[in-house]
């Protein structure tokens, strides 16, 4: 979901920007151009700062940016030997 559709911004790239440091709406002006245009984002990206609506979500986010996962790949031939 795009919150700055002028640049471009999605939730996504705004969680990590906040899970990464960014403290206010100047860091994410700073950072990712959010709220430089019309600025009607402002409001919405604020509220993903802490203390915000939103701000619990940037945590959900960014813990699932952390820890270990396995990833296993199979070739085309192997999944062939095995079906
Ligand atoms: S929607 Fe973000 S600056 Fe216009």
């Amino acid at each position: 979901m795009y919150i700055c559709v002028c640049n471009a911004i999605s939730e996504r790239q705004l969680q990590d920007a906040i899970a990464q440091g960014a403290a206010n709406l100047a860091d994410l002006q700073a950072q990712l151009g959010v709220a430089t245009c019309c600025g009607s984002c402002a409001d919405t990206a604020t509220e993903y700062l802490p203390g915000g609506r939103y701000a619990a979500d940037v945590g959900a986010h960014a813990g699932g940016l952390v820890g270990e996962f396995e990833v296993t790949v199979l070739s085309r031939e192997a999944i062939r030997r095995v079906a």
